[in-house]
């Protein structure tokens, strides 16, 4: 069979680029341990109040510099709506929501994600700079939904 130059070349190009595309993603996954997210945390929507940690919704201290923020997300509001945490601490936000599917967005930090009932969802962030945070719900939830909003407030 006679090929043309330029179609050797794409193909042996194309081949070239899958084989090494197969190659990075099975170092990653295979070498790196790299996979999606596999062990949800999932609670009763019905028994959020009832359920440990959400039964004491607040800020909690676990280490030097480091943080928990228990949340609650409810239409329309976050529990609780205001946050304090010194410069340069690590924040991990557990949230759930006791009614409907609420999102948590602070513009210019990694916290963005959607927040579902009988989901439990985990974020960390580190607080770099000492600033004021809105923190605000980009799920629409219901007629409420543009008042739903807390602050996040880093001190010095
Ligand atoms: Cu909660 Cu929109």
């Amino acid at each position: 069979m006679k090929m043309h130059r330029f179609e050797e070349i794409w193909l042996i190009f194309g081949v070239a680029v899958l084989v090494i595309s197969m190659a990075i993603t099975g170092y990653q996954a295979f070498a790196q341990g790299m996979a999606p997210p596999s062990h949800k945390e999932t609670i009763d929507p019905t028994q959020v109040e009832n359920t440990a940690p959400f039964d004491n919704p607040g800020v909690y201290q676990t280490g030097e510099n480091e943080y928990e923020v228990v949340m609650t997300l409810q239409a329309f509001s976050f529990e609780p709506s205001e946050i304090t945490v010194p410069k340069g601490a690590e924040v991990t936000f557990i949230m759930t929501s006791k009614d409907v599917i609420h999102g948590v967005n602070a513009p210019h930090t990694n916290l963005n994600t959607m927040v579902v009932p009988g989901q439990v969802q985990r974020i960390t962030q580190t607080f770099h700079d000492s600033d004021e945070f809105l923190l605000i719900c980009n799920e629409y939830c219901g007629t409420g939904h543009q008042t739903m909003s807390a602050t996040i407030t880093v001190e010095e």
